[in-house]
């Protein structure tokens, strides 16, 4: 008998995957490091007791949606909801890319926007930042012109490098664009500035954020895109029926009644990331403006050892972070999540003895 192979682009692929290491400090990929409030889990609990655990659950999950919907100051109908934002990004992709069409990123950036897009089955075309990770103009309407791509992303503040996307630049894609742009907002709340606004003046523009990060519930995998009436709609028509489950729709929708406490999870977030980067820079290591909770930097050691050592030695010393040295244009980088302050002390003993500094 022989056995049915993926198709030939499938078993071609790279896999995604970071590694999920036991190890004490883990800064690799970008949760928060802060747990939510007990409230909250209090509410969960009570909630499992109410959910109709023999029927399905609401198709719409309208409480959920409308909840999204008040935070944003938008309508429940322009409020798309699925399991994290790799599902809502996923969907929007076999939604409108797909064979025949043509996805553009601009890398380096979050790898998972091209992988979904091939696995869709749609060509990719990777416009390029420069060495400082910034995207200029005359890249942006090169791809559009050139490419003319269905799908078009950005990802502000941008994973992996923490580049808050300029205004002017996302203003610039959404102009001149031939198609549908999604932008990335995984981080946003870590920034101070949102291309949101840009939803309801723009048909053609979706916006995705996730649970994972700010809201310290990475386990729960729950995302959402702001988008059109219309965009949510045929999102709608592709995504399994009953997508997401009863007790996540609760759990999401009372999460965000603890809006205070995630703002001032964040900020404490935000504050501790200027720290690590004001030592980076007294270190001598290179680093990127972050609006996120991560910081990409490139160590350069004493003994002049790679990053793929540093990484080592960091691991070595209990602390875990992302190698991104092996990635398109993020020769000699690595990324750290920010920690607690106490996880960040850590980190940044391990990095000193790793790249021969002193503390
Ligand atoms: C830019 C970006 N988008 C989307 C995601 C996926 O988030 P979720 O956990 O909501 O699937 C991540 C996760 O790291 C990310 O960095």
């Amino acid at each position: 008998m022989t056995e049915l192979r993926p198709r030939a682009d499938i078993v071609a692929m790279d896999k995604y995957h970071s590694p999920q290491v036991d190890v004490a400090v883990r800064l690799n990929t970008n949760e928060s490091p802060l747990p939510v409030p007990p409230e909250w889990i209090q509410d969960v609990s009570d909630a499992v007791k109410n959910v109709a655990w023999n029927r399905y659950p609401d198709r719409s999950a309208r409480p959920l949606r409308e909840a999204i919907a008040n935070r944003h100051g938008v309508s429940p109908n322009n409020v798309f909801v699925a399991n994290g934002s790799n599902e809502v990004l996923q969907t929007l992709l076999l939604t409108y890319a797909g064979a025949g069409r043509t996805v553009a990123t601009f890398e380096p950036t979050y790898q998972l926007h091209a992988h979904f897009a091939r696995i869709s089955g749609a060509k990719v075309v990777s416009g390029q930042r420069d060495a400082d990770f910034e995207l200029h103009e005359s890249e942006i309407r090169r791809v559009l012109e050139t490419a003319q791509p269905e799908v078009i992303f950005l990802c502000s503040p941008n994973n992996p490098t923490g580049r808050l996307e300029p205004r002017r630049n996302i203003e610039v894609v959404v102009a001149n664009a031939p198609g549908l742009v999604i932008i990335d907002e995984a981080y946003a709340e870590f920034s101070d500035w949102s291309a949101l606004e840009l939803v309801t003046e723009h048909s053609n523009v979706v916006v995705t954020r996730t649970f994972s990060k700010t809201w310290s519930l990475a386990a729960l995998r729950l995302g959402y895109a702001i988008a059109s009436t219309r965009i949510v709609e045929e999102l709608n028509t592709v995504v399994m029926p009953y997508h997401l489950d009863a007790l996540k729709q609760v759990a999401g929708e009372r999460a965000l009644q603890y809006v205070e406490q995630m703002q001032s999870r964040v900020a404490g977030i935000v504050q501790e990331r200027d720290r690590i980067a004001d030592r980076l820079g007294q270190l001598g290591i290179e680093t990127w403006p972050s609006g996120a909770n991560f910081i990409l930097f490139r160590p350069i050691s004493a003994a002049s050892t790679g990053p793929e050592t540093v990484w080592q030695k960091l691991l070595n010393a209990g602390v875990l972070v992302r190698d991104c040295s092996t990635w398109s244009g993020l020769d000699g980088c690595l990324r750290v999540t920010v920690g607690t302050p106490v996880e960040n002390d850590l980190f940044l003993k391990a990095l000193c003895w790793a790249v021969g500094k002193r503390e």
